[in-house]
């Protein structure tokens, strides 16, 4: 497939996806050290996202900052934030995939009372797992997260698998206008019902940049972070072999992306290990080609004229360590299966109006939830404990990233065929009409949000609420 070639001016003229990133200065980055609480703060900020020629963007940011500062703690550490709300309206933070107690989750309604303008809430939970995190508002989160309020969440290993540089891509989507102002229609019902809020403009740490600098002979490990509202990646790094060691922030074991595709859908993360192949002074596209004649030049890995770092490859381990993860017990599972429905084209819900709910989980449309709070009966009950095996059957023609709070769960087979990693997830991407058999310990009581991450589905009814009784 040619890869189609786009100039900046395509981006704000609309005729062309976005191309370009970058890496973010490790300023960024917030020392923390254990016993101290990291302040965080939302509000309304500047940022210029589309390079220089374009001006700035009005978005919404964790300290001023697009994106978030990265969150960097050790496994089994505490982490402590000191959050304060200084947006127009009232927001809570979600730890995307951290195993966090109940009333930390950050689901208003559920988990929590929402963090009113003005307001503050102290966040503090113990960090059971390493891996690459992120996290997020969940009160309006279709119009939060479009306006920029993500960040990295980092909890090292104890000991880290030896490489050069470790390296963090948070993926972001923007849809600009020709001003390189956010564009309105937030949850306009032709996304919602279609493939959600996808942009124009693709960031890489907040940023559209066009090279990222590299040597050749480094090995670096490289985290991937999807923050997008609703687009699908499907990163392809030519020139190079990247292994894929932990998807969404657990562990596998290290493996060649299928296709040489590294796929990642909303909320998904990947980290990879790369040896830089290349030659002093050459450079590679990464190119994003999940959609169909879509494809885009993310960025290219621009080599240093330096020698290289080494003549072969770093001859050292990838595999890590694994997290300390309750592993399902499928004999004595019990099984409740979670049907999607809904969408343009599909079987809408009942009670389907002009602006929804267009999505249903098995039959049931949440909806109302987006500065109220999450009040949802559960559809699933489950008891502390229990192994769960659910498959997801997507019967609808949309793609769906679908999250469950609270415990990462084992991927069992995919339409029938059994999953070749049994990789651990805590978001797992179907296809149109895809099934996947999903099995995780219900460990914490609490009720805990399952919903899919393109952010315009969930908030038109593709959500529901998982409870654990004590
Ligand atoms: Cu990353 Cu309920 O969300
Ligand atoms: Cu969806």
């Amino acid at each position: 497939m040619p890869l189609l070639s786009f100039n900046r001016r395509d981006l704000l003229t609309g005729s062309a996806l976005l191309a370009g990133a970058a890496l973010l200065p490790r300023a960024a980055c917030a020392a923390v050290e254990e016993g101290t609480a990291v302040r965080l703060s939302a509000g309304p900020a500047r940022a210029n996202l589309a390079g220089t020629g374009f001006p700035d963007t009005a978005v919404w940011a964790y300290d001023g900052r697009i994106p978030g500062p990265e969150l960097r703690f050790r496994q089994g550490d505490t982490a402590r934030i000191a959050f304060a709300n200084a947006l127009p309206e009232a927001t809570t933070i979600h730890w995307h995939g951290l195993r966090v107690p109940n009333a930390m989750d950050g689901v208003p309604g559920l988990s929590q009372a929402v963090v009113p303008a003005g307001g503050r809430f102290d966040y503090e939970f113990p960090l059971k797992d390493a891996g690459t995190f992120w996290y997020h508002p969940h009160v309006n989160s279709g119009v939060q997260v479009a306006h920029g309020l993500t960040g990295a969440f980092i909890v090292e290993e104890r000991e880290p698998i030896r490489v050069d540089r470790d390296l963090l891509w948070l993926l972001g989507d923007w849809r600009l206008t020709k001003e390189a102002e956010l564009a309105g229609g937030f949850g306009h019902p032709m996304d919602a019902t279609h493939a959600g809020r996808i942009g124009n403009t693709v960031t890489i740490n907040g940023a559209v940049r066009d090279s990222v600098p590299v040597r050749a002979g480094e090995r670096v490990r490289l985290r991937l972070i999807n923050a997008a509202n609703a687009r699908i990646f499907a990163l392809d790094f030519r020139g190079h072999a990247p292994r894929v060691i932990a998807l969404d922030g657990q562990p596998v074991t290290p493996h060649a992306p299928p296709d040489g595709k590294v796929v990642l859908g909303p909320g998904q993360r990947a980290d990879l290990v790369i040896d830089m192949a290349g030659r002093p002074g050459e450079g590679f596209d990464v190119v994003d080609g999940f959609y169909p004649r879509m494809a885009y030049r993310l960025t290219r890995l621009t080599y240093s004229t330096e020698a290289p770092l080494r003549d072969s490859p770093l001859d050292a381990p990838v595999a890590l360590a694994a997290n300390p993860l309750p592993e399902p017990d499928l004999v004595g599972a019990v099984r409740q299966d979670v049907v999607l429905d809904g969408g343009m084209h599909g079987a809408m819900p009942k009670n389907a109006g002009p602006r929804g709910p267009f999505w249903a989980l098995n039959g049931v449309a949440a909806m109302n939830h987006q500065s109220m709070g999450h009040h949802l009966d559960p559809l699933i009950t489950v008891k502390r404990g229990q192994t769960q095996v659910t498959a997801f059957v997507n019967e609808t023609g949309w793609w769906h990233p679908m999250h469950l709070h609270g415990f990462p769960f084992r991927v069992l087979s995919r339409n029938g065929q059994p999953a070749e990693h049994r990789e651990w997830r805590d978001t797992v991407l179907l296809g149109p009409r895809e099934t996947a058999e999903i099995a995780f310990v219900a460990e914490e009581a609490g009720d805990w949000m399952l919903h899919c991450h393109v952010l315009e589905h969930q908030e038109t009814g593709m959500m529901a609420v998982l409870r654990v009784t004590a």
